[in-house]
């Protein structure tokens, strides 16, 4: 009996299990009802009273070890998958950190935001309106008569030949629908994209940017705008600016100008910038014609307004000194990460 306990004995001090299955297997064959241990108890009946004790100690012991052996073994398989499945999981906290290369405001959005934020500090909202507009809002109702050279196909991209349907050629056209659709007082900006079929070249591309804005009500007069578009220069180029007009034509203003500004550079006495003017052109403005306001359904006795527009990638070339126009269209990272640090 003693040599039998000793042979399990040996087995059991050597086993190791390198799945549950095996380990499982194991307890059924040594430790269950008819495992080989409780059938060496039942044996134990029969082993003569002398050698009952030492006996009875070993197979006691036999059986503490068998157990432990396979709760041990058991135990250390558990804690095995259980850092397998987590150790995925859980982040090593002596990894470096993982460089993260966040993208930046493209040059044009940081440009506009600040025209539009400008704007905003006196009340004028945004409005935004379809790049796919019709001949009505983009020409007919902002007074262009039917020849004018402006609706050639020079200028315009027309949409599936549709002589009605264009790509708009200036935000114009959304302030006709804010028009059509609220009572004055307005006072509203549309930024936006705007297409014109004009050869690509560093000052000018057939898709470009725009800001216009319009005030409507009682009242209002040129020096209104003037005080307005002063304002603007001088938030946008600096306090220093000085602003000029210069009478000029639209369809849809009367009387029309084009306003420049001093120039940022040398503030006035000229440099390659301005041409050695001492002036840049910003924008164009002028007091709304009656004949929109009534193509619009505003009554041009009791109101009167002013309205400006201005491209947005002329003034960004302008704040940023950027020579080539066509440098805001190639997405060429080394130019966009130049702006990271513009909001
Ligand atoms: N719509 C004109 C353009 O695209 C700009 C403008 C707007 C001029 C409002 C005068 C008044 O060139």
């Amino acid at each position: 009996m003693l040599d039998k306990i000793k042979i399990l004995r040996d087995e059991v001090d050597a086993f190791d299990a390198s799945g549950m299955e095996e380990a499982e297997a194991f307890r059924l064959r040594m430790l269950s009802k008819k495992g080989l241990i409780p059938s060496l108890f039942q044996d134990f009946k029969s082993v003569d009273p002398a050698d009952r004790k030492e006996v009875g100690r070993q197979l006691n012991l036999l059986k503490q070890a068998a157990t432990e052996k396979v709760n041990s073994i058991k135990a250390r398989l558990e804690a095995e998958a259980e850092s397998k499945q987590s150790g995925q999981k859980r982040p090593d906290l002596s990894m470096p950190a993982n460089f993260e290369p966040i993208g930046s405001r493209h040059p044009l959005s940081v440009t506009r935001n600040r025209i539009n934020s400008i704007f905003q500090r006196i009340g004028f909202v945004v409005s935004e309106g379809p790049e796919i507009e019709d001949d009505w809002h983009n020409f007919s109702a902002l007074n262009f008569p039917e020849e004018h050279p402006a609706r050639d196909m020079q200028d315009t991209f027309f949409v599936r030949k549709n002589p009605d349907i264009a790509l708009r050629t200036h935000t114009s056209s959304v302030q006709v629908r804010v028009m059509e659709s609220q009572k004055p007082p307005i006072r509203t900006i549309s930024p936006g994209r705007v297409f014109r079929n004009e050869a690509i070249s560093a000052r000018a591309h057939c898709i470009f940017h725009q800001v216009e804005g319009l005030y409507i009500d009682q009242g209002v007069s040129f020096a209104d705008m003037k005080q307005c578009l002063l304002y603007f220069a001088r938030e946008m180029f600096g306090e220093e600016t000085q602003i000029r007009l210069r009478p000029s034509f639209f369809p849809f203003t009367e009387p029309s100008a084009e306003m420049d500004v001093s120039c940022n550079i040398c503030g006035g006495p000229g440099c390659n910038i301005c041409k050695h003017s001492g002036w840049i052109e910003v924008m164009g403005c002028g007091m709304v014609d009656p004949n929109v306001l009534e193509n619009c359904g505003i009554d041009s006795r009791k109101y009167t307004g002013y309205a400006f527009g201005m491209g947005i990638e002329r003034i960004a070339m302008n704040i940023y000194q950027i020579k080539d126009l066509r440098m805001f269209f190639e997405n060429d990272l080394r130019f966009l990460r130049q702006f990271e640090s513009a909001i």
